[in-house]
């Protein structure tokens, strides 16, 4: 981690996220490009879909600024501000969407893992649900791999136990389709992402 202090977190909304969206899209591309989302990453798709958190009035993303740098982010909306492919699964199980609040990606330059920055994440988006909406539940998807993938590295480490101590259930019935194109390939292909559930409010997860 380069500098003394640790990165420091700040929550923006609205407008304020905006000047943000350039900086989201480059940490975003980078990270991602690792596995297992193998994101080539697509500035033309960046500049359409991050506008959404700003223009979203109870949408927050969570930033992780070293200095003036951002080096990591994590995004929430209500589900209802969501595109219709990740409020489908949803809506086919019977969840009512006024019910979830949405969180999208957590993305963290590698060198500042491993020091709470990603638990950080996960507490500031609670908070800012409780304090925005009525929300029963959390929804985060994630990516899933073959076991066999031949990109999985050797020592690749699943996030499915820091999720599970962060209090997420995974739904491995309740997934999404997300379609990009991955490093090295030359058309978009389709991805199952699967859901994972936190109750906000004490509400029975269904
Ligand atoms: C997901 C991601 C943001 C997690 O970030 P992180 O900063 O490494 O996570 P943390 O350091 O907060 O947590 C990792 C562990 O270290 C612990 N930890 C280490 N130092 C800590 C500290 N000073 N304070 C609190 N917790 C600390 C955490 O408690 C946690 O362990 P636990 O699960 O047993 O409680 C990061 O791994 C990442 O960017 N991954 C790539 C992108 C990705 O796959 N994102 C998820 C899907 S969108």
């Amino acid at each position: 981690m380069s500098g003394v202090a640790a990165p420091r977190i700040q929550t923006v909304t609205g407008e304020a996220l905006r000047p943000y969206i350039p900086a989201l899209a480059r940490l975003r591309i980078a990270v991602f490009r690792d596995w297992p989302y193998l994101y080539e990453g697509a500035p033309d798709y960046e500049e359409t879909y991050l506008p959404v958190y700003a223009d979203s009035p109870r949408a927050a993303v969570v930033l992780a600024l070293d200095g003036e740098s951002v080096v990591g982010a994590s995004t929430c909306l209500p589900l209802a501000d969501e595109s219709a492919n990740v409020q489908a699964p949803f809506r086919i199980a019977g969840i009512g969407i006024d019910r979830v609040f949405y969180f999208g990606e957590s993305v963290l330059l590698r060198p500042y893992r491993g020091t709470g920055l990603g638990v950080r994440f996960f507490e500031e988006r609670e908070a800012h649900a409780r304090r925005v909406s009525a929300c029963d539940f959390a929804a985060f998807c994630a990516v899933e791999r073959p076991a066999d993938h031949p990109a999985r590295p050797a020592d690749a480490v699943p996030l499915d136990g820091f999720w599970r101590r962060r209090g997420f259930t995974p739904y491995p019935s309740l997934a999404c389709e997300m379609r990009w194109r991955e490093v090295g390939a030359t058309d978009q292909t389709p991805h199952r992402l699967v859901f994972w559930l936190k109750s906000l409010t004490g509400a029975p997860l269904p």
